[in-house]
């Protein structure tokens, strides 16, 4: 990569940022396709983001990726959203573009291609539990319900009242069912006996929690459900093994970060890159 007063700028913001996977698979990319950019990690405070977005425009950097706990706080300082965006109300893609930032939301096509591609699914299941109601659940539970062959959405969340809100918050852009549960064995139980698919959202299994999971012991689990974790910090999550010891498919989260980054990348440069070559700049374990 030679770097030059010509070479134009990409950047992911987050706080914190350093353990970010993006700056490898970003530049991988731009290696392969040999085109003048540098992708580089920025630290930002909270109380910075605004400041953050004005130096993009004041230095011309051509596009962003946002990332915890920046993708709301964005928003306000932003010329325009994509719709998919506004209705997550979250922003993760920034492209600076004849001197205006419009955001966009590429989870989403990052957890359905995932979906597709690492965990085989095409056409999803017509039965989905999602655990958790945070941002990344947003995300999730919009995506599938985007999907005509998803007809329930079951969400349980520790607190329920978050569940039941994002379940009212989503309805109007599905025609799926979306119901709502707290987060407990025995709702566990009795509504996974009628899913074929479970997501986690929540953060529950991420180092350095590595010993933890969002479903206990696991007893809710059964062999004809695929288990996806979002989490990919480890690879391999207690869930994914719990998941795997009882016969059931158990699916990592990490490739849905490189169709995340693969869509940003199309909307900053025209191009969608080599995903292989991005997966392969990750690290193995
Ligand atoms: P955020 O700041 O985005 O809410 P978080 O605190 O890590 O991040 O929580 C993300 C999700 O993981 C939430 O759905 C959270 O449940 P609550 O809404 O009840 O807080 C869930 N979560 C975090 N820790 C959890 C735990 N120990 N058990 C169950 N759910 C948990």
């Amino acid at each position: 990569m030679k770097i030059t007063s010509s070479t134009k700028l990409l950047a992911v913001i987050g706080d914190p940022v350093k353990h970010s996977f993006s700056p490898l698979m970003q530049n991988a990319a731009v290696r392969a396709l040999g085109l003048d950019l540098c992708y580089v990690a920025f630290h930002v405070r909270p109380e910075s983001v605004g400041a953050a977005l004005n130096g993009m425009r004041a230095l011309n950097i051509m596009g962003m990726n946002v990332t915890v706990p920046h993708k709301e706080a964005v928003i306000p300082f932003l010329d325009e959203i994509s719709d998919e965006a506004a209705r997550v109300g979250a922003v993760n893609t920034i492209h600076h573009i004849e001197g205006r930032l419009i955001g966009y939301n590429t989870d989403v096509y990052g957890i359905l291609t995932s979906l597709k591609e690492t965990a085989g699914l095409a056409p999803l299941p017509p039965t989905v539990a999602v655990l958790g109601a945070s941002g990344a659940a947003r995300g999730v539970v919009y995506g599938l319900g985007t999907r005509p062959e998803v007809e329930r959405i079951l969400i349980y969340n520790r607190t329920p009242e978050k569940a039941e809100s994002l379940a009212r918050e989503m309805s109007p852009w599905t025609h799926a069912r979306l119901e709502s549960y707290p987060l407990a064995e025995t709702e566990l139980v009795a509504g996974l006996r009628s899913s074929q698919l479970l997501i986690n959202t929540t953060s529950v299994g991420m180092h350095p929690r590595v010993d933890e999971s969002p479903v206990g012991d696991g007893a809710a689990l059964h062999p004809d459900l695929v288990v996806y974790d979002i989490v990919f910090n480890p690879l391999e999550t207690k869930l994914i093994r719990q998941a795997q010891a009882v016969g059931a498919k158990g699916v990592g989260g990490i490739e849905m970060l490189v169709y995340q980054g693969a869509k940003s990348f199309e909307i900053w440069t025209g191009i969608y890159p080599p995903v292989e070559v991005m997966k392969a700049a990750l690290p193995r374990r």
